[in-house]
């Protein structure tokens, strides 16, 4: 006990006083001794520990929040340490059932924080909704008297909001398109409105829903869908890193040659939709975790991030690499992302609660700019991996426990039987059972051989 105590004392000197997210060897702790030093990066109560421990929904919050509720529903909560973004320190919660990505994160951070660096800048929360007019007679003069009446459009949009208004944000814009569909030409309008730190659906739909019987009026139509589009293509998030190429050598592989073979991977997506699916997938491993624990709409994110990445006609990579004429290897991104950190789930989930104080984020933008950093981060690791020693290796030790964990070990026990499956390249339950079966019996007559 004392010890432990001596040595939560000495790591917490390592730390700066929670300005740095830096934490060595976070992982080789045990996860109540990982809660106790994040009180070096933020001062958590004891309850706050306990929550995220144990129980951060109750069954009554979730009664309230879906219908027909019958429980709750749980994932791993982990944290990302060592990443510097803007300059800035950011420790990453992560709610996610699969292995390797909160390592992944972590230790590209720490790879770009000592080699590179990582910059993102989110626009303005631009979000819209739309509202469908059919059965218009002429489209061109509708489309005219709409626009004509922009001003009172947008004054009776902000009579739904005025906090909003207040703070800022609210209806800034109405846009008209003319499109033609199966049943002919529909006037489409756009209400575009700036959410401050929201993300902002409720208010765009309802902005929507309230305006379309003037719209259907002006129109001489008939009003059908009003609803946010997900596409949220004004509300985007430019991240780009950069890395000295001798930092990447790797399974035998130089530094220059692990780059030249990223850039190569990179090229396949570009020219691939099946390959560009999968890294796209890579790089929505960084930011869903990050969505799910903030409270966040992640299938809106999704839904965006692929329609966007399809916006050219054929489906792309959302992200590039490249090596720069001095030689580094470069990563950019441009993804949508339409995130809060007031309003919605966010609100009223007590884990989101303590997990928004934890990151230090104090606006959407800023949000938008961490998740899309780990989402590039957790990309580029995926594709540096797969062009040096593969994807297999590190996935089969992390596989291989949970395959032990299934067959009955727990703890030390669990590590073990791991270690030993992936030492045989045999990662299988038959095996882990006869392992485990082994190791159980030589632990009892090292007992019993103590005892005598
Ligand atoms: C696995 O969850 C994600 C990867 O397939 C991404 C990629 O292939 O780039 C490794």
């Amino acid at each position: 006990m004392e010890n432990e105590a001596k040595k939560l004392t000495d790591l917490k000197k390592v730390s700066l006083n929670g300005k740095s997210s830096r934490f060595p060897g976070f992982y080789k702790h045990d996860l109540s001794f990982r809660l106790d030093l994040l009180e070096q990066w933020y001062p958590l109560t004891t309850k706050e520990k306990w929550m995220l421990k144990r129980e951060t929904l109750t069954p009554e919050l979730a009664d309230v929040m879906v219908e027909n509720a019958i429980g709750v529903f749980s994932l791993p909560l982990g944290v990302a340490v060592n990443l510097k973004l803007n300059d800035r320190d950011y420790i990453v919660p992560m709610a996610v059932e699969e292995s390797s990505v909160i390592a992944a994160l972590s230790n590209s951070a720490r790879l770009i924080r000592d080699h590179g660096k990582i910059t993102a800048e989110a626009t303005e929360p631009i979000m819209f909704s739309q509202v469908q007019l059919v059965d218009v007679k002429n489209p061109q003069k509708a489309k005219k008297r709409i626009l004509a009446k922009k001003e009172d459009l947008l004054r009776v949009a902000n009579e739904q909001d005025p906090v909003l208004v207040e703070l800022g944000g609210g209806a800034k814009d109405i846009e008209v398109r003319i499109i033609d569909s199966l049943s002919g030409p529909m006037v489409i309008v756009h209400i575009i409105v700036d959410c401050r730190d929201a993300m902002g659906a409720n208010v765009v739909n309802t902005m929507a829903e309230t305006l379309a019987p003037i719209l259907a009026e002006l129109a001489e139509g008939d009003a059908i869908c009003k609803i946010v589009s997900n596409l949220s293509d004004r509300r985007m998030v430019h991240v780009r890193m950069e890395v000295a190429v001798e930092a990447l050598a790797r399974a035998g592989f130089s530094g220059e040659e692990a780059a030249n073979r990223i850039v190569k991977a990179y090229h396949f997506a570009e020219a691939d939709p099946y390959r560009a699916a999968t890294h796209n997938k890579g790089i929505m491993n960084g930011i869903d975790p990050i969505l799910i624990a903030t409270g966040n709409d992640w299938r809106a994110c999704e839904a965006g991030a692929h329609a966007y990445a399809a916006r050219s006609g054929k489906y792309k990579p959302l992200s590039r690499f490249y090596r720069d004429d001095s030689g580094k290897l470069i990563g950019e991104m441009d993804i949508p992302l339409a995130l809060g950190i007031v309003g919605g789930v966010t609100s009223i989930h007590p884990g989101v609660k303590i997990l928004l104080k934890l990151m230090k984020v104090n606006s959407s933008k800023q949000l938008a700019e961490l998740a899309a950093a780990a989402g590039l981060l957790q990309n580029f690791t995926a594709v540096w991996t797969l062009a040096t020693e593969g994807i297999q290796k590190g996935h089969m030790t992390l596989h291989a426990r949970n395959v032990a964990v299934f067959a009955g070990a727990i703890g030390e026990m669990a590590i073990k039987v791991a270690n030993q499956m992936a030492h045989e390249g045999r990662v299988r339950y038959d095996r882990a059972k006869q392992i485990l079966k082994s190791l159980l019996i030589r632990e009892k007559e090292e007992q019993e051989h103590q005892k005598k």
